[in-house]
């Protein structure tokens, strides 16, 4: 009975009456009473996490006319680390990753893109790393895909087996979905790279991304490529 319901509600999604919420971007239909539910929920804890009210000591490594990145540090005050955690805990919910431990907490630096009106909008997680396995390009499969075929697409990307010296991981990059596409994540990657070290500015070589989704794929590769 149960998954008949959703059936009916999952079916009525797609074929009409969903919106996106221009304020926290979730798409939801607002016919749906379990949908409205959710989103009321959702909504509220979503703008309350990335709101940024401002600190006493904020880290500032770049300043630009939109918004403005702070480095956040393991041994920040704890509202600082309590901020990124938050916002990387959204990120993780995002990319379906399990609330996943950082491999190395007291070395992890978070990055947070913080716009004009005050909300958290962007953050990059970076942990140190020696080596690095660079993705490979994979063939794009047809169509009408067997099984394993598919199981082989959705499998973490093909990685070459030969370690390439690398200093810096990025373990985590998201965007707000209503801010993507402005260059958001490529500042944060270009702020990452000059101040990572102290003194010494990182090629993009150095930089490694860790699973990368299919966003984050097709990103990374533009990113890389200029
Ligand atoms: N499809 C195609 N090209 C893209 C995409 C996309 N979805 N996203 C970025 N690009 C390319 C474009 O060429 C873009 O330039 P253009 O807009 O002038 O065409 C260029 O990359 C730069 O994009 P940005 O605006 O800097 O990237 P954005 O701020 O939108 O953030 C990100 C990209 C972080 C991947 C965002 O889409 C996101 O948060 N996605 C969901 C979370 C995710 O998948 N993160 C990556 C996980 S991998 C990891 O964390 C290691
Ligand atoms: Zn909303």
């Amino acid at each position: 009975k149960q998954s008949d319901d959703q059936l009916v509600i999952d079916a009525g999604q797609r074929q009409f009456g969903a919106t996106t919420c221009s304020s926290c971007g979730m798409l939801y239909s607002p016919d749906s009473v379990e949908d409205n539910f959710q989103h009321t929920q959702f909504h509220q804890r979503f703008l309350e996490t990335i709101k940024f009210v401002g600190w006493k000591k904020e880290r500032v490594v770049a300043e630009f006319w939109d918004g403005k990145i702070i480095l956040v540090l393991p041994d920040d005050p704890k509202y600082a680390t309590r901020k990124a955690e938050d916002v990387r805990h959204i990120a993780d919910s995002e990319l379906g990753f399990q609330q996943v431990a950082l491999c190395s907490p007291n070395s992890v630096k978070t990055y947070l893109f913080v716009n004009s009106d005050r909300m958290v909008v962007g953050c990059l997680v970076a942990e140190p790393i020696k080596q690095a396995f660079r993705v490979l390009d994979q063939p794009e499969k047809s169509k009408d895909m067997r099984k394993e075929d598919f199981m082989d697409r959705h499998r973490p990307w093909c990685c070459s087996t030969l370690p390439e010296r690398a200093l810096c991981g990025v373990s985590r990059i998201w965007v707000f979905s209503l801010m993507r596409r402005r260059g958001i994540a490529t500042r944060l990657l270009d702020t990452l790279r000059n101040s990572y070290m102290y003194g010494s500015h990182l090629t993009k070589e150095e930089i490694a991304f860790s699973d990368p989704t299919p966003d984050g794929q097709l990103f990374a590769t533009k990113y890389c490529g200029t």
